[in-house]
């Protein structure tokens, strides 16, 4: 595997999980592959759960791990061609990247979405730049438009705690203070697609996600029905993908509470399962009592972050 950014660079998708399950049996197993061989790993937004799972992960495969924060000690980075460099950029990203492509074996990055060009934003711009002029096999921690190490977690956790073969997943929008990128949302409608659930998928108007990754899923406006005998909760704010209006790209549009989930929508559920990928904002996205509550997954979804980061390290590995 010499890229990871959607499911299909996994192959098949069941042999990924029951690979999953075996390095979560055994998760120091293949040691000797990393050995001699470094991880870049370079964030240009901040991390929590990426930066420590995915490091992680390296290091249960042996491998020597380097970390670059672009915006906390490097030189301020030039992203466009043809500019004059006489601002604050002391560095063009075309030097930078085969540079740092010669002092390790495989690089992970997470760029973000700008959220004002979408053109840019989901021709993958900056992403783009490192699988073409990098000379090493990229993975995606979170990129404009996917976040799959995330994607490929939340199915490893809706494996491990579905009680039927094929459960009902609903993936529903919530209110945020801030305008989010539409990554999350869109590697796991990706990935649900894929795999073997009933998925549905409720949001405001005007909210309606990229059909490359919505595909043929049942996208309603009603929450409280999508939610109806729901097996899992998969709550996620973004903010408008200017699909129908391009105008609104990044916008939001809706501050409606009333899509907060509560145990007003667990009610409806059947047993439901709450998942966020977090971090996550209560009394947004959330209330407590749910969060807290025996149906959260959310602390098991994040741990299961090392295994989807192995899993895809190693496949990296294997192919160098
Ligand atoms: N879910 C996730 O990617 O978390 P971080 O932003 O903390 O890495």
């Amino acid at each position: 595997m010499h890229t990871f950014f959607n499911v299909e660079d996994l192959g098949c998708l069941d042999k990924a999980l029951d690979e999953a399950r075996e390095i979560k049996q055994n998760r120091f197993g293949y040691q000797s592959l990393g050995k001699n061989r470094t991880l870049l790993m370079i964030f240009f937004n901040n991390s929590l759960r990426t930066r420590l799972s995915t490091q992680k992960a390296a290091m249960n495969l042996g491998m020597n791990v380097n970390v670059l924060d672009v915006n906390a000690g490097a030189w301020k980075l030039e992203t466009e061609r043809g500019v004059i460099m006489d601002g604050d950029k002391s560095e063009h990203l075309l030097e930078a990247i085969p540079v740092m492509g010669s002092y390790c074996d495989i690089i992970g990055i997470r760029s973000f979405a700008g959220l004002t060009d979408r053109e840019f934003d989901y021709a993958e711009t900056i992403v783009q730049q490192f699988v073409k002029y990098s000379g090493r096999p990229v993975f995606a921690m979170e990129t404009a438009t996917v976040h799959p190490l995330q994607a490929f977690a939340d199915l490893i956790t809706i494996e491990e705690h579905k009680t039927k073969a094929r459960p009902k997943v609903v993936l529903t929008w919530a209110p945020h203070c801030r305008a989010l990128p539409q990554a999350v949302p869109d590697s796991f409608a990706q990935w649900m697609n894929a795999a073997d659930v009933d998925f549905v998928i409720t949001h405001p108007e005007g909210y309606e996600l990229d059909p490359k990754f919505t595909g043929n899923a049942r996208i309603t406006y009603n929450q409280m029905e999508a939610l109806e005998g729901a097996d899992f909760v998969y709550a996620k704010n973004w903010s408008c993908p200017g699909v129908t209006r391009p105008e609104d790209y990044g916008k939001i549009l809706c501050k409606d509470m009333s899509w907060t989930i509560d145990s007003r929508h667990m009610a409806v559920t059947d047993n439901g399962k709450f998942m966020h990928c977090l971090p996550v904002r209560r009394g947004l996205i959330v209330t407590d009592d749910v969060i807290e509550g025996p149906s959260s997954l959310v602390i098991p979804e994040a741990a299961n972050r090392e295994i989807s980061a192995e899993v895809v390290i190693k496949r990296m590995l294997e192919a160098l």
